[in-house]
């Protein structure tokens, strides 16, 4: 069965600089940050005078003979008043501060950056308004951003912590959330819903970058323009996010079949026929994998149509063709 230890293991960072939570991140962690602390606090409060008082109160009315009567004084309206009033104000105040917040993440502005989000076992994939897809999200810093989210298998959940935002990606229907990340620099977006095996490796990276060096990625497909990779080494990138969790490149037996040798290998598909291995192949196990199961294998290829460019599939065939 399938592996996912086997693939390499996500690294994405998470930056903490208070002892509770991580950095602060978006522009709506400090409104986030401080409903729970108020909330820490309120019940941290409530905590000792409570458990204060009753300590108190069983080591000071202990009965201290067989012969002690137990007091005639039970109950006190004044006492019933402020303990009924107090907790009230507090609720209506944190209830407050719940839907304004509610309310501000719901809402994204008009004009927001808008990206795709699919959530599909183990793995994210975002696809911009021109045309690319990327494995790891890449967003300009101080500009608000919206997320239209949905899942080809399962419920994921998709969850970036320090930007304190986390919305459940279902699949036969879109979710969105929005943000502006306010810190450039690196961090991680986790999946939240326990997913399967690969759960743990929903795990992905999100660059927040200065505009101007946003631009430069998004029209060079998110690659270094001086830079570019071989159509191999972005195929070797895909490989790693998206089909390394079923497919080993070392003859390892997985969920399906190696890649070690795949190259014009013939194979016998479920129905008793035989082909070849090449480009159209691939091409179609890629973008309608139900068509062509090798015998002996499950059912369980996902669909990857919609979730990589022409050029992505031309690095994989340029990358399985050397494994
Ligand atoms: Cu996707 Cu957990």
């Amino acid at each position: 069965m399938s592996d996912p230890a086997a693939a390499t293991p996500p690294q994405a960072p998470i930056t903490v600089d208070s002892f509770w939570l991580p950095r602060q991140g978006s522009t709506f962690a400090k409104e986030v940050d401080e409903a729970y602390y108020i909330t820490l606090w309120i019940c941290a409060g409530f905590f000792i005078i409570v458990v204060g008082a009753m300590i108190y109160f069983a080591l000071k009315y202990k009965r201290k003979s067989d012969t002690e009567r137990t007091s005639p004084v039970d109950h006190s309206f004044r006492l019933e008043i402020v303990w009924s009033i107090v907790p009230s104000v507090l609720l209506v105040w944190l209830f407050y501060l719940g839907v304004k917040g509610y309310a501000n993440v719901t809402t994204a502005p008009n004009g927001a950056f808008e990206i795709r989000v699919t959530g599909q076992m183990w793995n994210w994939n975002f696809a911009y308004p021109n045309g690319e897809m990327t494995d790891e999200l890449f967003v300009p810093v101080n500009r608000p951003v919206k997320l239209v989210m949905t899942s080809t298998d399962v419920i994921h959940a998709f969850f970036v912590p320090e930007f304190r935002v986390k919305q459940d990606v279902v699949p036969g229907m879109y979710s969105s959330l929005w943000f502006t990340a306010t810190q450039v620099g690196d961090t991680a977006v986790e999946c939240a819903e326990y997913c399967g095996d690969g759960h743990s490796l929903m795990l992905n990276q999100v660059h927040v970058l200065p505009e101007d060096q946003f631009k430069v990625l998004y029209d060079n497909a998110f690659e270094d323009p001086l830079h570019p990779l071989s159509p191999e080494v972005r195929g070797e990138k895909k490989y790693k996010s998206k089909c390394a969790v079923c497919h080993s490149v070392d003859g390892a037996p997985n969920t399906g079949p190696t890649f070690k040798g795949l190259w014009d290998r013939q194979e016998k598909l479920e129905d008793g026929s035989t082909i070849t291995v090449n480009e159209n192949y691939v091409r179609k196990s890629i973008l309608e994998p139900q068509s062509q199961i090798v015998a002996g294998f499950p059912r369980t290829m996902p669909v990857f149509a919609g979730q990589l460019t022409e050029r992505d599939i031309e690095g994989i065939i340029a990358f399985l063709k050397k494994q």
